[in-house]
């Protein structure tokens, strides 16, 4: 048994779309979460700024004594992995990459062209690819960045025709140049555009891996024998600006006496 928290974070709102499965497949667990709201995007940042930012932000969960690190972030997974875990190798840490990799692999045929969808850091690492790969040969894969996704969604943007402008744009001919039939969204935030991305593409299957993550942070915590149990510490979440949209949306997936925001600044070098 083990009662501390298990630390979430992500470059801003994105990482919250695995906060709501957790909360009920683990309810006993309690979190830590940061959103880097104040230098979000990383998608479209350098390798070597996401690499100091991920190991910042890495130092400080550490710091709030996490059982486990958990990058609730595609684009951080896709380059951060192996080095958070050199740098931490008493916490277990896991990226949501693999475990949706494995789902896709499951359900997806060599009959269907996948279209993933990321930002430019995971599309340009082909991170994806790599990882279905691994568990599955032969399936057509297409990838595409959607770099206005991320800035519509932090800005909370709800203009329909702003958003249906958008997301026409990048996805119109991706989809039917590449005669796309299951669609992919590799990066936390694009769940918050399901809806939108299903009306103007009902004839194309969604699959949205937010998910998939909890079911590795199960084993790990199983594995490991370190289940909370009657847990008294706090959900409690950080964000290097403390926007409304940040507050609004933890607000709108826990009840009010259930968790403590605060805000949490990292110098820039
Ligand atoms: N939520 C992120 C991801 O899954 C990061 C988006 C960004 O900051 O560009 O990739």
């Amino acid at each position: 048994m083990d009662n501390r928290p298990i630390g979430f974070f992500d470059s801003g709102l994105g990482g919250l779309t695995t906060i709501p499965p957790l909360a009920k497949a683990l309810p006993e667990e309690r979190i830590v979460y940061f959103g880097d709201t104040a230098r979000t995007p990383y998608g479209s940042k350098a390798e070597n700024t996401i690499k100091q930012f991920s190991m910042q932000i890495g130092d400080f969960l550490k710091s709030c004594n996490v059982k486990m690190i958990v990058i609730a972030c595609n684009t951080v997974s896709s380059i951060c992995l192996d080095m958070l875990r050199e740098r931490f190798p008493d916490i277990p840490i896991e990226g949501v990459i693999d475990p949706a990799a494995r789902r896709i692999a499951r359900i997806c045929t060599q009959n269907n062209h996948i279209g993933i969808i990321g930002t430019k850091a995971t599309v340009s690492k082909k991170a994806y690819e790599n990882a279905v790969r691994s568990y599955k040969d032969g399936l057509n894969i297409s990838t595409v960045a959607c770099p206005l996704f991320v800035p519509l969604i932090e800005e909370g943007i709800e203009d329909e025709e702003i958003i249906r402008l958008t997301v026409k744009y990048y996805l119109d001919d991706f989809i039917k140049n590449n005669k796309i039939d299951t669609l992919v969204l590799g990066c936390t935030h694009y769940p918050f555009l399901q809806k939108q991305i299903e009306r103007l593409y009902p004839e194309i299957r969604i699959i949205n891996p937010s998910e998939e993550i909890i079911y590795r942070i199960t084993d790990v915590l199983e594995e490991n024998d370190m289940f909370a149990k009657d847990s008294s510490c706090e959900n409690t979440f950080y964000a290097s600006d403390l926007s409304d949209n940040f507050l609004n949306m933890i607000n709108g997936i826990f009840d009010k006496s259930d968790f403590k925001v605060a805000f949490k600044s990292f110098e820039i070098k």
